[in-house]
């Protein structure tokens, strides 16, 4: 059974990636470290830690990670982030917080030490600022070669970015940590807006989950109704919202949901589009391609998928 890390920087669309990797039977969630972004690292790692215990996963460990990137303090997008994913980064619905604390490990260590206990068999999912993974590498060269794949929600290789026409937002808070997971060797399957812009979810289906009268059922409606709404002020033309982390997930669990192109990729780090992920130009020849850009999905088996391991869960 392959084991999976979740990286998060706990928003609606990363809780949604937390249920969506609880329902599946295929992984096992070895456990979570948290970065910056939709809110601070700390609440991140409450909204973590909250959620494992609402969907009946206390086992699950989570670790405090980087909280900002070389160039910024990580308060920066908190205000546009609160429009979209509500102040305490779960649409601002209060949930039990959990009893459990972090594990005193650092995110780094734990992907470290992880890659080495398990190997080819580790996947690794990145749904924020690429900050951890990087540290881990500068710490211990050695997992890039160890480490069996890297399934990251970020980045945008054929569309606009979410931020600016150049950049997504997971990529544009950390483009030097995203350079150096791109160029480090590590084989990648970059999730980015290409294909999260493509499944997207309704009220029709949160219904479905309030429907179910469970705490974990009424949660998720909640939330991601919040998030609905954010989408249809900043891209009504959408008619959903986009189901970029929980897609990472899918595609980590299942590649065969997507169609990709190999792709050797750098990430700009200078100048009006610093932050965009595109060829580099250096590596554009080299037979061996370290990265499988997503750019088509089965929107509606994922979407199957999704609905049926999220209610699954959210019905016991
Ligand atoms: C990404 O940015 C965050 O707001 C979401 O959680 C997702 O990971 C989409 O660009
Ligand atoms: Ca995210």
């Amino acid at each position: 059974q392959t084991k999976m890390i979740l990286d998060l920087d706990t928003g609606v669309d990363d809780a949604l990636a937390i249920a969506y990797a609880l329902g599946s039977p295929e992984i096992e969630l070895i456990g979570i470290t948290g970065t910056y972004g939709n809110v601070l690292m700390e609440q991140g790692v409450h909204n973590s830690l909250a959620i494992l215990d609402l969907l009946g996963h206390p086992e699950v460990p989570v670790f405090r990670g980087i909280d900002h990137s070389r160039t910024t303090s990580g308060f920066e997008v908190l205000e546009i982030s609160a429009f979209i994913h509500g102040k305490n980064g779960i649409g601002d619905v209060e949930i039990p917080p959990s009893p459990r604390t972090a594990d005193p490990r650092s995110a780094a260590d734990f992907i470290i030490e992880s890659v080495h206990t398990y190997g080819k068999d580790l996947v690794y999912v990145p749904t924020g600022p690429l900050a951890n993974l990087a540290a881990a590498i500068e710490r211990d060269p050695s997992i890039k070669t160890k480490i069996g794949n890297v399934v990251l929600m970020g980045g945008a290789l054929t569309v606009p970015g979410n931020v600016n026409p150049f950049t997504e937002a997971n990529i544009s808070q950390d483009p030097e940590a995203a350079h150096l997971v791109f160029t480090s060797g590590i084989p990648t399957v970059m999730v980015g807006l290409d294909v999260t812009l493509q499944t997207l979810l309704t009220y029709k289906e949160t219904a479905r989950w309030r429907d179910l009268q469970t705490a974990a059922g009424v949660f998720l409606a909640d939330m991601t109704d919040y998030y609905i709404k954010a989408y249809e002020t900043t891209a009504p033309h959408l008619g959903g919202c986009g189901l970029h982390d929980p897609l990472a997930v899918g595609v980590a669990v299942d590649p065969s949901l997507v169609g990709t192109h190999a792709i050797n990729l750098m990430c700009e780090t200078e100048g009006p589009s610093r932050g965009r992920t595109i060829g580099d130009p250096a590596r554009l020849n080299d037979p061996k391609k370290n990265t499988e850009v997503c750019l088509t999905v089965d929107v509606n088996r994922f979407l199957h998928e999704f609905m049926s391991r999220i209610t699954g869960l959210a019905t016991r």
